[in-house]
């Protein structure tokens, strides 16, 4: 097999590899996907400021995240289906970030169920990604499963409340192959094509009108009711919605464009995470995924006040090239780039990696 040594090169792998319908519903964003361009774009308008001399010997990479520890600060973000990648789809992914010890987020709308996960995954850190339904019922049901499968929180994702237009999916009117199934939803209506979802022809906007387009702040209430496990809300792109979420009293935000998949023309994800860090303060705690594909992007955003970043994309690279073990090369890489990162800037521990460390690249031009 190559020698593949960044996860641009998985990334280049898995678009040789991977069937046009599973490969377009991965890589595009919405619209004229500007915000995918941007995502990562927006990572080298940040300079890193190395410091020198400062004893970098021994380094620990380890952090928390919602009181646990981990061994650092790169998770799995959810992404859907991802048995298109891989026979083993979520498990291999959910295994890889166990032997990796840090977090894996399940999509509601997996391919793996979160039942099967669990068991494959004994000791892994696992949150459960939510969906609100127009079903209640069903809404509950998915919670208490999750409960009871050990999952240590609850990602609700406050960006859906339809799917956006991805327009390489309407082309493809792009289905789940027949051979796969929705795995949380067996014995449910909630897998099946409904009416009102003809208008584009992608099979993800059918599937998406049976979110509860009508949620609102109010909602979060209502979860917070049904659920002991702890609330991150994902998708959060301003300081308005950040202030609401402190005041609603959910454990964390994980700011996030949806991987450019809602509305075309946002910021990127790291962009907003600077307007909102210093806003929010130590309200709660503060994740970034969009765009990170190299160990500085995760030493940008931990400067600029993410406790945590995750990836979604790059683990279906890895998945692509290898099932479980593509992860964990990927996993591994960018933690090995995190590594370097740290200590050819004098940073022996993740508390060392301070705000001061990366300026805005309109800083030189002043
Ligand atoms: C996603 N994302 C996503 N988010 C979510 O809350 N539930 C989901 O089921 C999915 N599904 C999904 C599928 C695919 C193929 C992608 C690419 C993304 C968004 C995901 O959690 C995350 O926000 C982005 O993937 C982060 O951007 P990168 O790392 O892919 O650039």
């Amino acid at each position: 097999m190559k020698n593949l040594v960044c996860v641009k090169d998985f990334e280049e792998y898995a678009y040789n590899v991977l069937p046009r319908n599973a490969l377009d519903y991965y890589k595009s964003g919405a619209g004229r996907e500007e915000t995918l361009r941007d995502n990562r774009r927006a990572f080298s308008r940040y300079k890193i400021r190395p410091r020198c001399l400062r004893d970098v010997l021994k380094r620990d990479m380890s952090t928390t995240v919602l009181g646990k520890k981990v061994s650092m600060p790169i998770g799995v973000s959810p992404t859907a289906m991802q048995r298109m990648a891989h026979p083993e789809g979520e498990c291999a992914n959910a295994r890889a970030a166990q032997s990796m010890g840090t977090v894996f987020i399940l999509s509601t709308i997996a391919t793996s169920s979160i039942e099967e996960i669990a068991e494959t995954a004994p000791n892994l850190t696992k949150w459960f990604q939510l969906y609100i339904y127009k079903d209640r019922e069903l809404t509950k049901s998915l919670v208490r499963r999750a409960e009871q499968a050990g999952y240590e929180a609850l990602a609700l994702t406050v960006d859906t409340p339809m799917f956006g237009l991805r327009l390489a999916d309407m082309r493809n009117k792009f289905q789940l192959p027949p051979h796969l199934r929705l795995a949380n939803f067996i014995g449910y209506k909630a897998t099946v094509t409904n009416e009102e979802g003809k208008l584009t022809g992608s099979a993800m906007n059918d599937l998406g009108n049976l979110f509860d387009a009508s949620l609102d702040w109010g909602d979060i209430s209502w979860l917070k009711s049904i659920t002991r496990l702890p609330i991150i809300l994902k998708g959060i792109l301003t300081v308005e919605d950040a202030l609401l979420a402190a005041k609603v009293g959910v454990a964390g935000i994980l700011v996030s464009n949806h991987g450019a998949r809602q509305v075309d023309g946002t910021p990127a994800s790291v962009e907003a995470l600077a307007e909102i860090a210093p806003a929010v303060g130590d309200k709660l705690e503060l994740y970034l995924d969009g765009g990170v594909s190299d160990g500085t992007d995760v030493f940008k955003a931990l400067a600029l006040g993410a406790r945590m970043v995750f990836m979604g994309r790059p683990s279906l690279w890895g998945l692509a090239y290898d099932g479980e073990n593509g992860v964990r090369k990927i996993l591994n890489i960018v933690k090995t780039e995190l590594d370097y990162a740290m200590a050819l800037t004098g940073c022996a521990t993740i508390e060392d990696i301070k705000r001061d460390m990366v300026v805005h690249e309109s800083h030189y031009s002043k």
